[in-house]
Parts: structure tokens; sequence; C-alpha cells
């Protein structure tokens, strides 16, 4: 459920018009729903209830300060990925021991500004990781604490470039290798162990393969625990996947995911970290644009908007569906047409959707992507010298302008001319 409904005739987000917004700022933009945003972040706060628990958004889905704060409010942990959504998390208010830092390729220069800004835990992803995160613990004369992320060898059942819990992905270390790689981290001076990290992939849209992988998980806690290390952690990762197409069976709800969380591994009492992003930030924005020009192509019309693959790379990069609605809503029975709905980049890849249904439109109508709120803008480029579009957010009947868009001026002079030219 969102709050981008047709009122009277027209699109609204929350108590905004969507046509007010683009009178104001300009197409394209993205718009996001506080409401939205806090409904879902409420909804896995409250399917985890009974048991000790954080939430850390995964705000690699949608980092804007605006987004961080109304979370880091509301009470979320972050789960960040670099130093820059490090340094965002902490910008926004969010306290260091509510921070998990996760990812393959932490730099030195990165595990510094995390010890030195304090952390909840560092999700260690290999040994050479953890053998160089000791010394600089040591260095530092702290003591890093650690999960380490294991690799379940589990299917997600997802598209193959968000897919990460097979032995073939980068991430993670096998989990038949679990045990050794613990005892290694229990003789390293800079490490403190904590828990068990895992994260199989993302939009999943059954619950079974999260079981697979939190049974491996649940077997090797009494492992590890047996071996004499103090499990009191489960990290298990983000991944539940959101409804992207209206005509879709919906995927299953947080609240079915923290009972099944319950179910296989209640019996241990570890406190529960979970990182979800896109089923926070999905939903919760639109991305808004404006129809250019109705082309007749030969057998097909292409609708050309103002939007592109450089605002919204989720068709061209997954091949991903995204609902595209008429800012004014369609009477009643309004019979649809197929479209190509395209943007002006130079690449045929710059295709939305083909042959989508929609009322006939015209230049100058507006449009809304929904669905866009989690790897949209954060996804975005400046390609074909397009600069970056503004983001707005909605609060009941305010809205707020949370990046504005740059001047062409800002973005030619970010570049500068060697001396010899
Ligand atoms: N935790 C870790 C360690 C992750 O790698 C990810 C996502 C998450 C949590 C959050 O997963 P979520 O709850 O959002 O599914 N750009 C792609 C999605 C990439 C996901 C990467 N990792 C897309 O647009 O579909």
């Amino acid at each position: 459920m969102d709050h981008f409904l047709y009122r009277d005739g027209a699109l609204y987000a929350e108590d905004v018009p969507v046509a007010e917004i683009a009178a104001a700022v300009g197409t394209p933009f993205y718009v996001y729903s506080t409401a939205t945003l806090l409904r879902h972040f409420r909804l896995f706060d409250e399917a985890l209830e009974g048991t000790e628990h954080l939430v850390c958004y995964a705000m690699k889905a949608a980092s804007n300060q605006a987004i961080l704060t109304t979370l880091a409010q509301a009470g979320a942990g972050m789960d960040v990925v670099s130093m820059g959504e490090y340094l965002r998390a902490r910008a926004a208010g969010v306290p260091g021991e509510k921070i998990v830092f996760s990812g393959v390729g932490k730099t030195a220069e990165e595990i510094r500004c995390a010890l030195d800004g304090g952390i909840r835990q560092f999700n260690v992803e290999s040994e050479p990781e953890m053998e160089v995160l000791s010394a600089i613990a040591q260095e530092m004369g702290k003591v890093a604490p650690i999960t380490i992320r294991v690799n379940p060898d589990v299917d997600a059942r997802t598209h193959a470039k968000i897919a990460t819990g097979k032995s073939e992905n980068k991430f993670g270390i096998p989990i038949a290798r679990a045990r050794a790689v613990y005892a290694r981290a229990a003789a390293l001076p800079g490490l403190e162990v904590v828990g068990i990290d895992v994260h199989i992939g993302s939009q999943l849209t059954e619950l079974e393969p999260f079981e697979l992988a939190y049974a491996k998980v649940a077997e090797l806690t009494e492992q590890l625990r047996a071996d004499g290390h103090d499990i009191r952690r489960l990290d298990l990762g983000g991944g539940l996947g959101i409804p992207y197409a209206r005509s879709n069976a919906a995927p299953p709800l947080p609240t079915d995911y923290g009972n099944l969380i319950k179910r296989v591994l209640g019996h241990l009492g570890c406190e529960i970290e979970i990182e979800p992003g896109r089923l926070i930030a999905g939903n919760a924005g639109l991305l808004v644009s404006k129809v250019i020009y109705v082309k007749e192509g030969e057998g097909r019309d292409f609708l050309i908007v103002d939007a592109a693959m450089n605002d919204l790379i989720r068709p061209a990069m997954y091949e991903a569906h995204h609902d595209i609605v008429p800012v004014i809503e369609p009477a009643p029975g309004v019979e649809e047409q197929p479209y190509d709905i395209v943007g002006p980049v130079c690449e045929s890849g710059d295709t939305f959707a083909r042959q989508r249904g929609m009322p006939a439109l015209a230049a100058g109508d507006l449009v809304a992507f929904r669905s866009a709120g989690a790897y949209g803008a954060v996804m975005s480029s400046e390609y074909n010298s397009r600069p970056l579009i503004p983001e707005v957010m909605v609060k009941g009947d305010q809205f707020a302008v949370i990046r504005r868009r740059p001047t062409f001026d800002e973005m030619i002079n970010r570049d500068t001319i060697p001396e010899w030219l």
C-alpha cells in the first residue's frame, strides 16, 4: 500500500496534487511519500515485535538525507556499504551503534572512518578483510565488533544480477568453511565476534529461499556456539520483494517474513537484525515525467517522455517492470492503446516499456512511474549531460525539494580544463 492515489480525477502524493509539484519544480523529478516510508519501516519493526531486534534500513536503495532523517527519527538503524553511506547515516543523526557496515571491498580508509566514528558491527566478507580490519583496530587501540557474512549457496530465485547467495557470487564466505574462519577471527586480537550475517539477494518474491538460508544459519549458530563463540546477533540481510505490477500476485508481507524468522531462529535467543531497502523505499517514490512527443512509428507508437535511462536505469539494466500511469486519471472504461514508452537518450536500451497499454496521451501530459523510490535516484547519472533530476518529499499537504536540480553551469563547471589547453 502507498499514498499515491487518484482523487477527483488527479494523482496525488499524500495530500498534494502531483501536477502542482510538477508546476513548481519542472519535470522530470522524483517524489517520495513520508507516510509510505514510515509505514513500511514500521511494518518490519512490528513484524519482529517480541524479539530483540534492529531494522537497519539498507540506504543504498534511496539515500537522500531527508529520507534518512525521516527513518532515523523513527528509530531505524542503517546498513551502509561505503564511507559515503556511513557519513550520510551519521549526518542524518544515526548513532554509530545503530550502523552496520556491509560490502566485499571495504578499504582501510573506510574501516578507519567507521572505527573512529563508532560502529555497531562490520559484516566481514572475506579472510583478507578480517586480517586488515584486525590490524587497523589494533593500531587504533580498538576492538572491532564483527559478524562474518556466510554464503549459504541458496538460489534466491530472483534476477541474476541481484542474486547474492549462490556459491558463484562474490559475496560472503562459503558456509562450509565458516567454522575455520570463525576460529581464525577469534584468534585475531583486534576483533570481537558478535554474530553471523547472511544476505541472499534482492526482490525475492517467495519466502522459501529465506527459509533455506536461515535454517542453515540456525544450524551454524549452534555449531559455532559449541566451538565456543558468543553468537548473540544474527543479521539476516534484506531482500523482501515488492509488487511492481499491480496485475501480479503480491509478494509475502513483512509479517509473514517476521513469523518465518521467529519460527526458524527464535529458539536461539539471538538479537535479530534485518536490512530491508527496497520494501521501505520502493513504493514510497514516483518518478514523474512529461510526454515530449507522440511519434507514429512503423506499426507502433512511441511515447517519448522527458525522463530517460540515466534517471531510472532499472528497465534497461534488469528488464524491470514499472507501472506507468497518467497523472490525470483515465475516465472509467476509456480505451487503451499500446505505446513503446522511451526516453530521449541515444540508445535503444533507453526504453521503459514496450507495447504498454495506456489511454491516448498527448505532448505535455504528465505520467508517473510507480515503485521508483528504491534504486531510482541513487542509480541515476548525468549520461547525455542530462543534469541529475530533483527529489521532492511530501508530508501530508506539504512538499519540499530535498535535492534541487543543478544548473547547467554547475554541471559544466565541475570539470576543469588542464593548463595546457
Ligand atoms: N543488505 C545487503 C548486504 C545488500 O546487498 C542489499 C541489496 C540489501 C541489504 C537490501 O536489499 P533489498 O531489501 O533492497 O532487496 N539495484 C538493484 C538492487 C540491488 C540490491 C543490492 N543489495 C535493483 O534496482 O533491483
